[in-house]
């Protein structure tokens, strides 16, 4: 190695040295300018100098707003899932006994956690809301343990129909029901407009959660091809309405879990104005919408529905605190019959959470916090998906999600996931096979991995995973 000439040169070789040796992984912060400067006893210009000489050698990157981080290296990227081709049949669904097994799974603390869809809880503001939290205990007095019957807290809707200009809406206040969770939300809208029986389009894959709820209402579903970058097949869609009595159409607009697919705004404008001309609603989740990758976040389908058709249901849950429980919906034509049945079903959504997440939003360090989050969870999809690439054997695929934390992937050769899940957990490592996301099993090559966490003990069990795998093949490693 040539002697480095000039100091800023001389700490450039350090840092590299850092890095090379694990103590700075891809992915993490280094330390600012002038924290460097002062560690080191130099001047803020020759820290500058050194790591401008670290960018041009692609070791570092700075990023807006949040500092120098050590680079993730490019990878060669596996190949994209297949597009799935469900039959074109409506039938029930019936799935209930192993996604509780998979619950179960997932509240074990000695199991590595690569299978439910948990947010990262590092990255989400805790202390600040356990402040909020007991501040309003003490200050707000009896208003905390009064009901607030639907609609719901006027100031939490305010908040919410402030942002939505941001994804192509213009909510009133009046335009909000807040419920508990998004789960409640879709659940009302599907009792809404579904009675036991009705069939219901959906994308294929879809959401287990959202497949419990279909399950426990009697509905039958309709599950459409859905790619998985853009979402839902339209022209597979039109067919199916044509072909069956369709009562609604469920998709998640942004970020699919699990396929990552994000439907581009063209086509949104296309669905909002399918659903007008068969006259079909949509329920429309928007749950991770907050959580993209690019500059911009994506519209909605609900800003080009015109009609009042589409019933845009969203939460807090992955963005702020799954355990506050607190979701919402803009329901359009069907906003009184669903406040009812809100009220109906649990008379309203606990006073004092509502109370917490609008003064987190009102207090303005929601966008700092998920300009945070946002980098966060690119940075680990990316290092689980190099992962998964280095791993595993080199015909299995892999979604690319633009938002998010999940990864979709499909399994080499004919390996049925609920084999690998079986041997992962005498390995003490969770995933969640594919056969959750559909009512007709079109996906037991496929796994669901979580790539919210990332750590080291996360890495090894990729590795493992990548080891078993070859084994099932009886394959050696290449
Ligand atoms: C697509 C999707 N919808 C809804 C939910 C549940 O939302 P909530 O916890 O707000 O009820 C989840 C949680 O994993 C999800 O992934």
């Amino acid at each position: 190695m040539p002697i480095p000439a000039y100091l800023y040169d001389k700490i450039a070789s350090s840092i590299t040295k850092l890095i090379e040796e694990g103590t700075y992984r891809p992915g993490d912060r280094i330390p600012s300018i002038r924290k460097m400067s002062k560690q080191q006893g130099v001047s803020v210009s020759t820290i500058l100098q050194a790591y401008l000489v670290l960018e041009n050698r692609g070791i570092i990157e700075a990023r807006p707003q949040a500092g120098y981080f050590v680079r993730i290296p490019e990878f060669d990227r596996l190949p994209e899932p297949e597009r799935s081709s469900p039959s074109a049949d409506p039938s029930h669904v019936g799935l209930h006994q192993l996604m509780m097994i998979m619950l179960r799974d997932a509240l074990d603390p000695n199991l590595v956690q690569l299978g439910a869809a948990m947010p990262n809880i590092e990255f989400l503001p805790t202390k600040r809301l356990n402040r909020i939290t007991s501040r309003l205990a003490r200050q707000s007095g009896e208003e905390a343990h009064q009901y607030e019957i639907p609609p719901g807290l006027k100031e939490l809707r305010l908040q919410i129909a402030k942002r939505s200009l941001r994804y192509g809406c213009h909510f009133s206040p009046d335009d909000i029901i807040i419920t508990s969770g998004g789960v409640e939300a879709i659940d009302l809208c599907l009792n809404t407009v579904c009675n036991p029986g009705d069939i219901v389009a959906i994308e294929s894959p879809m959401y287990f959660g959202t497949l419990q709820t279909l399950e426990v209402r009697g509905l039958r579903t309709l599950e459409i091809p859905t790619h998985q970058r853009d979402g839902m097949d339209l022209d597979a869609l039109r067919f199916a309405i044509k072909q069956n009595k369709i009562k609604a159409i469920l998709v998640i607009s942004n970020f699919n879990n699990p396929l990552g697919s994000c439907i581009p705004d063209e086509k949104k404008k296309e669905l909002a104005a399918l659903a007008a001309t068969y006259q079909i609603p949509i329920i429309e989740n928007d749950v991770s919408g907050e959580l993209y990758f690019a500059d911009k976040r994506p519209s909605t389908i609900k800003a080009y529905d015109e009609a009042g058709l589409v019933m845009l249901c969203s939460s807090f849950s992955k963005d702020i605190s799954p355990a506050l429980r607190v979701g919402w919906v803009a329901a359009g034509q069907y906003k009184s019959e669903i406040e009812w049945r809100k009220f109906t079903a649990n008379a309203a959504t606990a006073t004092l959470p509502q109370m917490v997440i609008a003064e987190f939003l009102e207090s303005g360090g929601y966008d700092y916090h998920l300009r945070q989050l946002r980098r966060e969870y690119a940075r680990n999809v990316k290092l689980l998906s190099q992962a998964v690439k280095n791993y595993f054997p080199p015909e299995t695929r892999v979604s690319r999600p633009t938002g998010g934390f999940v990864l979709w992937v499909q399994l080499p050769g004919k390996i049925d996931a609920l084999d690998l899940y079986k041997v992962a957990l005498e390995n003490d490592i969770t995933i969640t096979p594919g056969h959750l996301f559909s009512p007709t099993n079109q996906f037991s090559n496929f796994i669901r991995l979580n790539a919210a966490v990332w750590t080291l003990p996360i890495e090894r069990a990729v590795e493992k995973l990548g080891e078993i795998l070859y084994g099932m093949m009886g394959i050696e490693r290449g």
